[in-house]
């Protein structure tokens, strides 16, 4: 076997495969050099997922002619000059996007510098196939088109028009948040879907680019620690989303996707989410170049920490340190210590108690095997709706039932009963949110959710790919009794919503259900993921915590509780009710 050196078109589409992997790869890559060149305004169009066509246009620096023909060369770069490779603090530093794009695609590139002439050259999957002057306003002009197609390898593994628009979309989005001060648009097939204009401050661009209800339901975070800095702001535990896609991290204003980063993300928020909840972030860390490497991935999306517990220190405590000042501490579940707390309210001496609240633990009363269920279904029929009607008569007063009677409700949000045996404590909105969740379940799998058409139709601005996602997947929403349509590129018409829930959140409810769609295989129906999609909907039923409840409502909710299998807890897994025995108050009180 003899060695040979490889000809340079085979070594760039070798690092084509590892640099360009799909369109949005190749569109970061061109976006980070127009960001490099200094451009104020960056303008970007799309075809067909960005598989037809891509276009950037800058208003940088731009290049000479002489200059365009180097940077199509490998490893020609002008962002190196002293060999410093640690120090870069540009975006490219590889000389390696543009002659590897060139390489699998048709690659135009058009250049001006500010007091010079333009120039155009273009290259067709690595050979140069034309030049001559170009007329175009100070900056360059970089077009790719038919990435792939004579890589059929790797053009077949391009998913569908949407999956790779989506794509694009995201990586724009990080960019345009790394970097404020600069204007983006982005165009596909003709049509305007991001537009954010030069001169926003962080905090405004954040906002734009996510959710415009961002900044009243978030916290700001900066810490200093040792020379590190953490900036950003921190989406309250209660402005969750159903997939992670939505955290946004930037370290150096680079964009990256960093497993440990996200990692810290998820432990500064554990207790305060559920397992499958994930917050909406955006954190800036700024740290010396001494102590991060930015060469350690291909296409530059990953970083290495000299420290990296230092990094996930920093995070952790930044993202506590906002959310406790914010004084939402109390968005957090019961914690055992709140629990054993309230048993060592006895000062004389503690030893020898059992712990005097049993959490519920499904089967919802299977400590309580003295009381037939069935007598009780049989007088008191559960309501069509967890929220009761006022015509609903109010129960006797006796206390037989195994959660017991109302006596009343403590900070609008748990429901004090009185049971034969003890004093039960219901946490109404995760009650009330296993019920919706087991009613929606039935109600599916029984030919349909029933609809209650809105009075006024709601829109709900979003994203295009989550659009698109709904649009897609609307006949089969409307068998769970959600009616939606398209309403535009960027917003859906909501005209009805599953009757269980009551008037629940729509926006929240619309935003999870997209979030869900993008993360669910696309040949599954959503009847096969059934529990999936009647939790996200129960989430957004009506009886919130901090809703006063009528004392029939509140019975009316127990006796729901009873009759329905897995009410004990939550579509979370947490408890829905905690008893305090009559015997074990009585042990409070010295009386035993
Ligand atoms: N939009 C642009 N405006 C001005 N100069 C550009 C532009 N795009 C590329 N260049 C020049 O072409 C060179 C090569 O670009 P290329 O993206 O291939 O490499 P790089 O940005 O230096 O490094 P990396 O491979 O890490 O991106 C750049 O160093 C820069 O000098
Ligand atoms: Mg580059």
């Amino acid at each position: 076997m003899s060695i040979r050196r490889l000809p340079s078109h085979l070594v760039n589409r070798i690092a084509a495969g590892e640099v360009v992997e799909r369109p949005a790869s190749a569109l970061k890559e061109l976006v980070e050099n127009a960001i490099d060149a200094g451009a104020t305004r960056i303008a970007i169009r799309l075809s067909a997922g960005g598989a037809d066509l891509i276009e950037v246009t800058d208003d940088g620096c731009g290049m000479a002619a002489g200059e365009m023909r180097l940077a199509l060369e490998r490893h020609a770069t002008s962002k190196l000059p002293d060999d410093a490779i640690e120090n870069v603090s540009t975006m490219g530093f590889r000389g390696e996007a543009l002659p590897s794009i060139a390489s699998v695609a048709m690659l135009t590139l058009e250049s001006r510098v500010r007091d010079g002439d333009g120039w155009s050259l273009t290259v067709d999957n690595g050979e140069l196939v034309g030049e001559g002057p170009a007329a175009l306003p100070p900056g360059t002009r970089v077009r790719v088109e038919g990435l792939f197609e004579r890589v059929p390898a790797r053009r077949k593994f391009l998913r569908s028009v949407r999956a790779e628009y989506a794509a694009c979309l995201d990586a724009v989005k990080r960019l345009a948040m790394a970097r404020p001060e600069i204007g983006f648009s982005l165009e596909h097939d003709g049509r305007l879907s991001l537009g954010v204009p030069p001169g926003d401050s962080a905090p405004a661009r954040v906002a734009a680019l996510t959710d415009r209800e961002l900044p009243a339901n978030s916290v700001g975070v900066d810490l200093v620690r040792e020379g590190l800095r953490l900036g950003g702001v921190a989406g309250l535990p209660t402005f969750s989303r159903g997939v992670a896609d939505h955290q946004y991290l930037f370290v150096n204003n680079r964009p990256v996707k960093d497993r440990l980063l996200a990692g810290a993300v998820r432990g500064a928020y554990s207790d305060l989410l559920a397992r499958d909840r994930h917050p909406l972030v955006a954190l800036f860390l700024d740290v010396p170049q001494s102590e991060v490497d930015v060469n350690v991935h291909p296409a530059k999306t990953e970083v290495r920490f000299r420290d990296p517990q230092l990094v996930r220190g920093l995070i952790v405590s930044g993202l506590r340190r906002a959310l406790d000042a914010a004084g939402h501490a109390s968005a957090r579940p019961m914690a055992a210590d709140v629990l054993s707390g309230w048993t060592a309210g006895d000062m004389r001496s503690g030893e020898g108690r059992s712990p005097a609240i049993q959490p519920s633990t499904a089967p919802a009363f299977a400590g309580a095997p003295s009381v037939g269920l069935a007598d009780h279904r049989a007088f008191f029929t559960p309501p069509p709706h967890a929220r009761a009607e006022p015509a609903y008569a109010p129960p006797p007063e006796h206390n037989s039932f195994p959660l017991g009677v109302a006596r009343g409700q403590v900070a609008n949000t748990y429901i004090v009963a009185e049971a034969e045996d003890g004093l039960i404590l219901v946490d109404q909105h995760a009650a009330h949110e296993r019920l919706v969740l087991e009613r929606m379940k039935r109600a599916a799998a029984n030919g349909g959710v029933h609809a209650q058409a809105l009075l006024l139709p709601e829109v709900v601005e979003l994203d295009e790919p989550a659009c698109d996602r709904l649009e897609a997947r609307a006949s089969e929403l409307a068998a769970f009794g959600l009616d939606l349509e398209r309403f535009g590129p960027a917003a859906m018409l909501v005209r009805a919503t599953p009757a269980p829930l009551g008037q629940g959140d729509i926006p929240g409810l619309v935003r999870d259900l997209a979030d869900e769609l993008a993360a669910f295989d696309q040949a599954l129906s959503l009847k096969e993921r059934l529990e999936e999609v009647a939790a996200t909907m129960a989430c957004h039923g009506s009886v919130r915590a901090g809703r006063a409840l009528s004392v029939a409502e509140m019975n009316a909710l127990l006796r729901e509780m009873e009759s329905t299998p897995h009410s004990g807890q939550c579509n979370h897994g947490r408890p829905t009710w905690v008893k305090l025995a009559r015997g074990d108050l009585e042990k409070l009180f010295g009386r035993k």
